[in-house]
């Protein structure tokens, strides 16, 4: 099944906030009341079989949104072990509904806000990290919103296995100097503006409406120093 043909059998949910509750982009352990729709943080006992094959994942989607890169990805790589972060929980339910009625047996979708970082994977086991096309937040006041700093690169740099890599795109010429400047302060990562060959990966949802309309993308290509 290709993966137009896996988004018309499944249509998306009709209403979709743009984006979740201003707690939700927050950590935990600053919030002085932790609301009901507050995702939950990930168990020790991760991955507790949401592979088929009982192993770990080997690639993460942070943010994956919709959806579509993700599910392509596992499709077109049935060696590796895909994990979607996201905190919108509609487009997870959709994601893990597609996954189990699909049998998609190397992919898994969390209802996770990844600012509580990733302790729950494990040192050096991570092939790809992909963050994609991340909410802008581009008035100074949502800044402390945005979920790339230095705190989420150390915690990158410490899944992603020796040849890892971690790639970033986004169609906001701001968001791509903030990722520069991060990565600079970080210490923790080289990065080059990969060439098309270097980028032979599914599309997103976001980078496809950005071709469809001739938006341009910035993306950078990560190395762990
Ligand atoms: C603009 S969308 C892009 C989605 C997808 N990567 C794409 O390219 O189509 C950004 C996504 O990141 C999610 N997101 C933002 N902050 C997050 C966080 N702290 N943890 C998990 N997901 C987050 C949002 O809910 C949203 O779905």
């Amino acid at each position: 099944m290709t993966i137009n043909d896996l988004i018309g059998k499944y249509p998306y949910p009709r209403k979709v906030r743009h984006h979740a509750s201003a707690n939700l982009y927050i950590p935990i352990r600053d919030l002085k009341y932790i609301p009901t729709y507050y995702p939950p943080l990930i168990e020790d006992n991760f991955p507790n079989g949401c592979f088929g094959d009982l192993k770990n994942p080997t690639i993460l989607d942070i943010g994956c949104g919709k959806s579509r890169f993700l599910l392509e990805f596992a499709l077109t790589n049935p060696n590796e072990n895909i994990l979607g972060l996201e905190l919108r929980k509609t487009l997870v339910e959709w994601a893990q509904n597609v996954i189990k009625s699909e049998n998609i047996a190397n992919a898994w979708v969390y209802w996770y806000s990844a600012v509580n970082g990733l302790d729950f994977i494990q040192k050096n086991s991570i092939n790809s990290v992909f963050y994609l096309f991340p909410d802008p937040w581009p008035k100074q006041k949502q800044q402390r919103r945005r979920l790339f700093s230095v705190k989420f690169l150390k915690d990158v740099h410490r899944v992603l296995n020796f040849d890892g890599n971690l790639y970033l795109a986004t169609d906001c010429d701001y968001v791509d100097e903030y990722h520069r400047k991060i990565l600079i302060e970080s210490e923790l990562f080289s990065f080059v503006v990969p060439s098309d060959n270097e980028w032979n990966f599914p599309r997103t949802n976001k980078e496809l409406f950005c071709l469809e309309r001739n938006i341009t993308v910035y993306r950078l290509k990560c190395k762990p120093i």
